[in-house]
């Protein structure tokens, strides 16, 4: 369980269809937690829906657009009727547009491209964290974990300008936030994934990839499974000091 002392607590999970916030979901769900995923990925969430979960965990998924401030409401009050007060928020979801493969130059990108990025890594998390802090308020527990990039801290060598700002962004949401929700007995705190096996990793040309593994000192690319178990941690009790961190979850391939 999340928290040892409590009844099993309502998580939301966004992007939590498929790839890292998949695996997330399983492991909240081992933990005892009831989830609910929010993707706007048809496909994904048909298979998220059939997938067995083990006994004490039920997961709820929902098709809602995280930059939409409407389906943020509506996947709320269907979490608290289904499971209770949000106690845990994972704010997963996040686009990476390439053109081929490749990161467009910033000097070739569509501002409307720039604004979508933006809207769907940086604010989707922002409306999430505003909309959920009432519950955890009121419990005076809550965990929010955002998902940023290692590209946050380095620059994006692969993805575009869009990413790299809205990543980095993340982490000035998370700190900020974690001053102001941090009297309430509710931590915020980001991980910074580097390289992970999933389709957003793939949907570059291989040599990227093989490129990256040079740079790691556990020889070895990332799976889902290892961030999601450091966001297990950071969504259990057992991490109530830990807030405004961010942890670089890249076998070694960047050491702040
Ligand atoms: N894979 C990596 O190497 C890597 C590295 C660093 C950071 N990350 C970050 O980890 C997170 C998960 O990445 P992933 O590799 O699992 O990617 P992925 O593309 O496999 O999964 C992202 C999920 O978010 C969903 N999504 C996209 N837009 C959405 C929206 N508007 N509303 C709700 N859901 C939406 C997608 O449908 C998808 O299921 C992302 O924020 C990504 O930026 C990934």
């Amino acid at each position: 369980m999340v928290g040892t002392n409590t009844a099993p607590r309502c998580a939301v999970v966004t992007g939590g269809a498929r790839g890292i916030g998949a695996a997330i979901v399983r492991e909240l769900g081992a933990r005892g937690v009831h989830v609910v995923v929010v993707d706007v990925d048809d496909q994904a969430l048909k298979a998220c829906e059939a997938e067995e979960r083990p006994a004490g965990s039920s997961v709820r998924c929902v098709k809602a657009d995280v930059s939409q401030e409407a389906d943020w409401r509506r996947v709320l009050e269907l979490a608290r009727s289904a499971f209770g007060p949000v106690g845990v928020l994972v704010n997963n979801a996040g686009i990476s547009p390439k053109r081929d493969g490749k990161k467009i130059p910033a000097s070739e990108m569509p501002l409307e491209e720039w604004h979508q990025v933006l809207a769907v890594n940086l604010t989707g998390a922002f409306i999430g964290s505003k909309l959920v802090f009432p519950d955890m308020r009121d419990m005076g527990w809550g965990r929010i974990v955002n998902i940023a990039s290692q590209a946050a801290r380095t620059g994006a060598r692969v993805a575009g300008v869009h990413y790299g700002a809205s990543k980095a962004g993340l982490l000035g949401l998370t700190r900020t936030l974690a001053y102001e929700y941090g009297p309430y007995g509710v931590t915020v705190n980001a991980v910074t994934p580097g390289r992970i096996l999933t389709p957003m990793a793939l949907g570059v040309d291989d040599h990227v990839n093989q490129t990256f593994l040079a740079d790691i000192p556990i020889g070895r690319l990332g799976t889902p499974e290892d961030m999601a178990s450091v966001v297990g941690f950071l969504a259990s009790d057992e991490a109530g000091f830990v807030t405004g961190a961010t942890i670089d979850a890249n076998g070694g391939s960047y050491m702040g």
